[in-house]
């Protein structure tokens, strides 16, 4: 049993396989918190400790560990919610009332509910605990019984607690083309906020906090939880006066205002949270293993073909099945075709919104392209832009209405195009039978879904930071109810829209249009810190990389784009004899490896040379494969030493190394490790291995 309530003193304990949380009510009605950490095992031993007040200027509230604090009283440390009744009060004052406990096969929910001492208004706290991966989820649903409207102003999912001060908060900056680049500082006395405010959540920061004391990949603690909301969000990190750390997660209350209609209840996005005291390694294992069995569709993605680097808009039929031809001689498994197939699309100037195939370029319509691909043993994918619209668009012309605007002011285009005011039920409707029919006319295996700009002039309505990227999950989950087979990239400029919210609803994301292999290393690894390898879509482009400019060896490429969901970008009919069979060897190998690297167990290795090697393990039961990466040889070509990770100690293990087999003890590669040096620029190597059989 994950929870244990203890109904003496009303204190609630709950457990996953080595982590606890805890928390009570005190004789004031107040939710408070109580522990994270290591598994302790007895309810029975947790009390809510007296408060005192310190002095006049530091009241109860703002020492009282709360769980949820509202606005409202002597408390004017960050709050969850904030709302306002129609006759104006802003204060919020709770009661507790009861809870309940829910059960399904994967998880226990604890349900604490609160109720405002004075309106028909209901909180209900939300805790659902999945003790196999040692996670938990907390929620928050607001519920309005009373018969007039209430005004949220600002929701935050949960608050965490973490006992310690001079911890170190890390999380990614970017933008376009420079995604997912992480940071790590040292949180003091004072507030670290990260937010989305452009309605595409994840360019600049990601919805996600990991907050540790001095650890390393496999020792020391780690705090961490994810936001599931591809929105606008916002996170605040506080070190108080008062010897811990806070952290919040939430809707982003910049601009937004949510109304609960009489009768009307509201659920908060999640925040996927746990505790690790071995290290960001346990962290990053115990959610990918979650998103991978629980979230994500089973099996192994294909590797796919997108021709968008190599022919960009000028897109034909005749030269995408020459690509087509190319591609399935290489052994790609799926055929994307990107932008510039329907419409009067030629350039970013039109089309968006008129999704019919452009006659001119698919003279016998998209059936041609998509039965030679079939022809050739691949699926076919195609990309689309549902949430936008170009002003030069039939579309627009027809429904000048239908984008986000005010009546008095001119809409701000940005690529081009404005975006669609996709809550509007008939836009909503357009998109999905627009979405609807292609499927069904077609046969659509993959679906890249792409949003290009951030969201402006939404409108009189205050909610739709919130109900924009809703409709969009609801749209799609709707249309997998009807075509399940299908699979949804989720892409938003590169890698605008990488969050736990949309991580299920699509099955993979495109990472970065940063495909310059060396950067990629970085983008990869910190993405890995939080997000599963089985959705990390990874291209082989063309060299100079149109972004870097940098010219890399095509196995190094390939090498890095192996490490996620491998796809292949170049303009494939330019490629030498021998770019064709390295090409064709690659991904030959990566098919061979491909249940590891997807489906495995990912480790960021220790690096102990001078020399920056890049080096990663993965392994699924007995298999596994080792990554090396030297993307420029200085300290006199200083070699490594790579030390593996769980492995069985007694086991044997023969590895396939680049200058034959080599057969160690588990307890060998793990302590003394393997060495091994490369040399010149972007050298990197791959090592599979394999526990030998006990008899
Ligand atoms: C941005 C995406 O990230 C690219 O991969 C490509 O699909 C373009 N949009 C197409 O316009």
């Amino acid at each position: 049993m994950s929870i244990a309530v203890n109904t003496k003193n009303d204190v609630f304990l709950l457990n996953t396989k080595s982590t606890s949380y805890a928390f009570g009510v005190d004789d004031r009605g107040l939710i408070r918190h109580l522990y994270w950490g290591k598994r302790i095992d007895s309810v029975e031993e947790l009390e809510i400790p007296q408060l005192t007040e310190v002095s006049t200027n530091d009241p109860v509230f703002e020492i009282t560990k709360e769980e949820f604090p509202v606005h409202g009283g002597l408390r004017y440390k960050e709050h969850c919610l904030k709302a306002t009744f129609a006759d104006g009060t802003r204060e919020l004052v709770y009661q507790y009332c009861g809870y309940d406990v829910e059960k399904a096969e994967d998880w226990e929910e604890l349900i604490v509910h609160l109720r405002d001492d004075h309106y028909e208004f209901f909180m209900d706290l939300r805790y659902r605990v999945y003790p196999q991966y040692d996670l938990m989820e907390r929620s928050v649903e607001l519920k309005n019984q009373m018969d007039s409207p209430i005004q949220i102003e600002k929701l935050h999912s949960a608050q965490f607690h973490i006992p310690y001060e001079g911890l170190n908060f890390s999380n990614v900056h970017g933008h376009w083309g420079a995604e997912q680049q992480r940071f790590v500082q040292k949180v003091n006395y004072g507030k670290i906020i990260i937010e989305n405010r452009r309605g595409i959540s994840t360019h600049n920061h990601n919805p996600y906090f990991i907050l540790d004391r001095d650890a390393t990949e496999t020792s020391g603690e780690v705090y961490f939880g994810a936001l599931r909301l591809s929105g606008n969000f916002s996170g605040v990190v506080e070190q108080t006066q008062y010897g811990e750390t806070l952290v919040q997660m939430g809707l982003n209350s910049h601009d937004c205002l949510l109304e609960l209609a009489p009768g009307e209840s509201f659920t908060a996005p999640s925040i996927l949270c746990g505790y690790s005291d071995s290290g960001f390694e346990t962290m990053s294992h115990n959610l990918h293993r979650f998103a991978r069995n629980y979230l994500l569709r089973e099996g192994c993605r294909p590797v796919l073909y997108n021709s968008w680097e190599a022919t960009e808009f000028h897109v034909n039929s005749q030269d995408q099945i020459k690509l087509a031809k190319q591609a399935g001689e290489l052994g790609a498994e799926l055929f994307v075709l990107d932008d510039g197939w329907f419409g009067e699309r030629h350039s970013t100037q039109n089309g968006l919104g008129d999704w019919y195939v452009n006659e001119g370029k698919f003279p016998n319509g998209l059936e041609e392209l998509i039965s030679a691909v079939n022809d050739l043993g691949m699926m076919f994918g195609i990309w689309v832009e549902p949430e936008m619209v170009n002003p030069k668009a039939q579309l627009y012309q027809q429904h000048p209405d239908w984008i986000y605007h005010y009546e008095t002011r001119v809409s701000d285009t940005s690529r081009v195009q404005y975006v669609l005011n996709v809550t509007k039920p008939e836009v909503r409707e357009f998109i999905y039978n627009m979405l609807d029919n292609l499927l069904t006319r077609y046969d659509i295996d993959y679906i890249k879904w792409d949003a290009n700009r951030p969201i402006s002039q939404t409108g009189p309505q205050r909610d739709i930071w919130y109900k924009h990227i809703q409709t969009v999950y609801d749209i799609v989950k709707e249309l997998k109810e009807k075509h399940p087979n299908v699979l949804f990239e989720a892409c938003a400029s590169g890698g605008g829209r990488i969050d736990y919210g949309i991580l299920g609803i699509f099955d993979d994301f495109w990472t970065s249009d940063n495909t310059d292999a060396y950067d990629r290393l970085y983008i990869q690894d910190a993405y890995s810190r939080i997000y599963p390898i089985k959705a990390m879509r990874a291209w082989v482009t063309d060299c100079p990389n149109f972004l870097s400019g940098r010219v890399i060896p095509l196995k190094f490429r390939y090498h890095s784009a192996m490490m996620g969901t491998l796809g292949v970008g170049c303009n494939i009919l330019k490629f030498t004899p021998e770019e064709i069979e390295l090409s064709k060897e690659m991904i030959r190998q990566y098919k061979e490896i491909r249940p590891i690297i997807q489906e495995g167990d990912f480790y960021r290795l220790e690096n102990p040379s001078a020399n920056e090697y890049f080096l990663y393990e993965y392994r699924k039961e007995d298999r596994g494969v080792l990554f090396a990466f030297l993307p420029q040889s200085k300290v006199g070509h200083r070699g490594t030493t790579i030390r593996l990770r769980g492995l069985d100690g007694d086991g044997r293990y023969t590895l396939n190394t680049p200058e034959g087999p080599v057969t160690k003890s588990g307890s060998y590669l793990m302590n003394r490790g393997l060495d091994l040096r490369l040399s010149g620029d972007y050298a990197s190597v791959i090592i599979p291995f394999v526990k030998e059989s006990e008899d």
